[in-house]
């Protein structure tokens, strides 16, 4: 049977092809060290996990969810960006709930892209917000973030027409991958941009609360204008290390959280309420929670830009996410110094053209593995790899 044509043109997931190299390393018996998906290796907390086991045996929770999500869990959302950044929603009309952010990042481009419309993604970027596009038959326009930019993209260059044309904007600040972070007048610029040209502006803030040393990124929902243009997309999996729980939410302008709603309730059937229950009690964790999680990637943060600018890179410490954002040695492309770190190393970096092209030259390490595995990585890679230069 012929595949699709939207499927032919689809390539495996990114990081489903660095899982397989994975694989094939650890099954020729060699001890992988993984710096490549951004999966944090900290346990859900114990309270989160109590609450499901309670919520699990409440027959109510057995049958079908709500496919916007319970009212309970949006108006917790709703009280948490209250309590974080003075934002005002209303549960019942600015929240949806989401089987994890990437579902609804991938689905809203169904909600508004037409074939031929384009969304200007970022690139480097989460590869999701190009293949929604592709998927629902839209052009991705790529707008490129560099270093001598601050990682931003320069909105002004994107030409006239093709802003006409894009229905979509996709940003992420904190950023993956470059950990770039965005200041109050830059997002006031974006959405200036995206009212001027009838843009919906996606933000997609899945890192905003892992910040070192006092920093806390400013919310994109708090700005004047934010909720006329866009929504934010939000997700348990980083800050409460609930990657596999699947549950997020988008929160914003009314029309497009129900028209996402609108789409979700077609495709699937929401997120299980247990699980639910289990993110209500998430959001209510003491602050000093996620103090002490910032506490630990800021520490391991250091041992990777300490450690590599000892062997020879030049990095500025980073004020945010769970990633650093290294260019490759000379004599090296992004897929080849990942291929050679493996080899060598046994270590798995993600190569930084797998989030697009303005990604080549670089790779990313994620800070989620403990610190004395991060000081084994950077040893074996001076050893096994020599001198690096630039
Ligand atoms: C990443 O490592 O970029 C993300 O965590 C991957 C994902 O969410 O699929």
């Amino acid at each position: 049977m012929e595949e699709a044509l939207r499927i032919k043109a689809l390539p495996p997931y990114l990081f489903a092809r660095i899982d397989e190299k994975v694989s094939a390393a650890r099954a020729k018996g060699v001890d992988v060290i993984s710096l490549g998906i951004g999966d944090p290796d900290m346990p859900t907390p114990d309270y989160i996990i109590e609450r499901l086991t309670q919520a699990a045996r409440n027959p109510a929770n057995h049958r079908y969810p709500s496919y916007v999500g319970m009212l309970q869990f949006r108006q917790a959302v709703a009280d948490w960006y209250k309590q974080r950044s003075k934002v005002e929603l209303d549960p019942k009309k600015e929240v949806v709930t989401l089987i994890g952010s990437k579902e609804g990042i991938a689905h809203i481009a169904f909600c508004y892209i037409n074939p031929g419309d384009i969304a200007l993604i970022p690139d480097p970027g989460y590869p999701v917000y190009g293949i929604g596009t592709m998927l629902a038959g839209g052009v991705p326009y790529k707008m490129p973030l560099k270093a001598e930019n601050g990682f931003l993209p320069d909105l002004d260059s994107v030409p006239e027409d093709v802003a006409r044309k894009a229905k979509l904007m996709f940003l992420n600040y904190p950023n993956n991958p470059t950990s770039a972070i965005a200041d109050e007048e830059f997002y006031l610029k974006a959405i200036a941009f995206a009212k001027k040209y009838d843009i919906i502006l996606c933000h997609d803030a899945a890192y905003s609360e892992i910040a070192f040393e006092g920093y806390k990124p400013p919310s994109f929902l708090s700005l004047p204008g934010a909720k006329e243009v866009g929504i934010e997309f939000h997700s348990m999996s980083k800050t409460y290390n609930m990657t596999g729980w699947r549950v997020g939410w988008a929160a914003g302008n009314s029309r497009v959280v129900e028209a996402l709603g609108r789409i979700k309730s077609n495709i699937d059937s929401g997120v299980f309420q247990a699980v639910q229950e289990a993110a209500m009690a998430g959001l209510a964790s003491p602050p000093a929670f996620v103090e002490e999680i910032c506490k630990t990637y800021q520490k391991r943060r250091d041992i990777v830009i300490d450690g590599l600018n000892a062997l020879g890179w030049n990095l500025p410490k980073t004020k945010a996410t769970i990633y650093v954002w290294p260019q490759v040695p000379r004599g090296y492309t992004s897929a080849s110094f990942a291929e050679a770190v493996l080899d060598k190393a046994g270590v798995v970096v993600t190569p930084g053209n797998g989030y697009g092209e303005y990604g080549e030259g670089y790779f990313r390490i994620s800070l989620t593995v403990g610190t004395e595995r991060l000081q084994e990585a950077l040893k074996r890679m001076q050893q096994s790899l020599g001198k690096f230069e630039f």
